[in-house]
């Protein structure tokens, strides 16, 4: 079986939204079926954004439950956090050798970075560095496959072309990983319209938040701006609650349904929202349930991340070993 690996970062107090749903935790979920899986909540990313470390703690022990609520089956799949495997920043620093500062510059990351925010010489060296650490993630448990969402594949090609420039100063040492992008949902846009879903810009819809936190973020849904009234003719393509509708497969035909009414301007858009939100509670009942229930048990969820620990550390250790030897530090 083929070993996938991906992670995330717990930037957010908020949670999980629908946006890492679509485009990292369901189909890492689903690739428990069909492949051996490393994943790992990403808190020595966090450090980047996140500078208090009581929330440090508190997102990546709130992300690690969460995502165990949505179904990672600590059995099969090697679950852990990134801080627990001392060989990720170790390899980081020998990786930083395989790669040229005009590369990282060319990272969308950081050029986003410098767009919205301050001088080049300004950016935290973490920040700059942030492709690196991840291609230590991903090179430090021999990967073959990284599924990822749309906006992580650069990070993922940088981390092939470090692989490669390693690979040609010192052997075949490195396992050069293929990316995986699940094309459909990779990009889920925000409740704003077309910009990607994400905590930071606020347009998102949290999965495990209060049942009010979430009717009002799905009732500020951008919807076609050309409707004035319910009884105007609407276009669905113009109205993101459709796309979400879609997205969580929603029964098609009620579907095509509501968007006929929607075009004849015979339902309103607080109508649909309010389908929608009712839809979406349900789809999430049984995790956000789950999500209750394992807090019960904080020491069993601790119990959980040092196993994880444990089973990563034993994949991760030899693999140093190996870069060591190969590059003169055994
Ligand atoms: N950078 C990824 C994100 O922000 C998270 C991440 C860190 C990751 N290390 C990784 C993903 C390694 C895949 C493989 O979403």
């Amino acid at each position: 079986m083929k070993r996938a690996l991906s992670g995330i970062t717990p930037s957010s107090t908020k949670g999980l939204h629908l946006g890492n749903y679509l485009g990292m935790v369901k189909p890492a979920v689903d690739f428990q079926k069909t492949a051996n899986c490393f994943y790992f909540i990403a808190n020595v990313h966090s450090l980047n954004t996140v500078f208090d470390p009581q929330e440090v703690e508190t997102n990546t022990m709130n992300i690690f439950t969460e995502f165990l609520a949505l179904g990672i089956d600590t059995e099969k799949t090697i679950f852990y956090v990134e801080s627990d495997i001392p060989a990720i920043p170790y390899l980081q620093t020998i990786l930083n050798n395989a790669v040229t500062v005009a590369e990282l510059k060319r990272m969308h990351a950081y050029k986003d970075k410098l767009q919205d925010e301050i001088a080049p010489d300004q950016i935290s060296m973490g920040l700059f560095s942030y492709p690196v650490l991840m291609s230590a993630d991903i090179l430090l448990f021999d990967t073959d496959i990284v599924p990822v969402g749309e906006d992580q594949t650069q990070h993922v090609e940088i981390c092939r072309e470090m692989a490669r420039t390693f690979n040609n100063r010192y052997g075949d040492v490195l396992k050069v990983p293929e990316l995986y992008v699940k094309k459909d949902v990779a990009r889920v846009p925000g409740i704003f319209g077309k910009k990607k879903m994400s905590k930071s810009l606020g347009n998102d819809i949290p999965i495990f938040a209060s049942e009010q936190e979430i009717k009002k973020q799905i009732m500020q849904i951008k919807t076609d701006p050309a409707r004035i009234h319910p009884t105007d003719p609407g276009n669905p393509d113009k109205n993101n609650t459709f796309t979400y509708f879609d997205l969580l497969q929603y029964d098609k035909s009620k579907l095509e349904e509501l968007k006929e009414k929607y075009r004849k301007g015979t339902i309103g858009d607080v109508e649909i929202k309010t389908i929608f939100y009712e839809f979406f509670l349900d789809y999430f009942s049984e995790f956000r349930a789950k999500k209750t229930e394992l807090l019960k048990d904080k020491k069993r969820i601790h119990e959980l991340r040092l196993i994880g620990a444990q089973k990563a550390n034993e994949v991760a250790i030899p693999v140093l070993e190996r870069v060591k030897t190969a590059i003169g530090l055994a």
